[in-house]
């Protein structure tokens, strides 16, 4: 039989060591050598260098580890994990803000709605053809060629857009 003392010690361990297991602060640095170093710091020219690291903002690399470029080793480790290497390596403070001259100045949300919706998902008709016509787009095909960027819109903090634009009232 096992003496009260030593049930008591056994008790204790087991509960109290996975707690302090589980409450543990995750080490920034500990997750960067296991798991990203090997690209990272190996001069891989395709990898950012920790240098380069440093001047994203810490969301930004949560962002690339949960639905980026990096989500492949990412999703894999655990919030905690994603949060402290992330942290170790960003920089506390969103240094890449969206310039005030990058939006419109007049952003407010002007369309006639009898005009309906031109694309409302991922395709303009129940067909789900994703065809364009050239009246509907106001272009032909020899002009998509031509084409010059006139506007883009970025996501404050966020890498990837998700969902087909939706075309209403043009
Ligand atoms: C197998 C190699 C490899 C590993 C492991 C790796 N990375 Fe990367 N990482 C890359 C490469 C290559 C790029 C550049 C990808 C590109 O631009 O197409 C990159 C890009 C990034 C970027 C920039 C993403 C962006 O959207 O601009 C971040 C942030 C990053 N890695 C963080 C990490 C962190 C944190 C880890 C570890 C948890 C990690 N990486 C592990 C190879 C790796």
């Amino acid at each position: 039989m096992i003496p009260m003392l030593t049930r008591f010690l056994l008790t204790l361990c087991l509960t109290a060591f996975p707690i302090a297991l589980r409450s543990a602060p995750v080490s920034g640095e500990a997750v960067y050598k296991q798991h990203c170093a090997s690209c990272h710091d190996s001069g891989n020219t395709r990898a950012p260098s920790r240098d380069d690291l440093k001047n994203l903002p810490v969301t930004r690399i949560v962002r690339a580890l949960e639905f980026g470029l990096m989500s492949n080793v990412g999703v894999p480790l655990r919030a905690e994990e994603r949060d402290a290497v992330a942290a170790y390596l960003g920089s506390p403070v969103a240094t890449q803000r969206i310039p005030e001259k990058a939006y419109c100045a007049d952003r407010s949300i002007k369309f006639t709605p009898q005009i309906g919706p031109q694309w409302n998902g991922w395709s303009p008709s129940p067909g789900n053809t994703r065809y364009q016509s050239a009246s509907a787009a106001g272009l032909t095909v020899d002009q998509v060629r031509r084409l010059k960027l006139k506007w883009a819109y970025g996501f404050d903090g966020d890498l990837v857009a998700f969902a087909q634009p939706a075309v209403l009232g043009r």
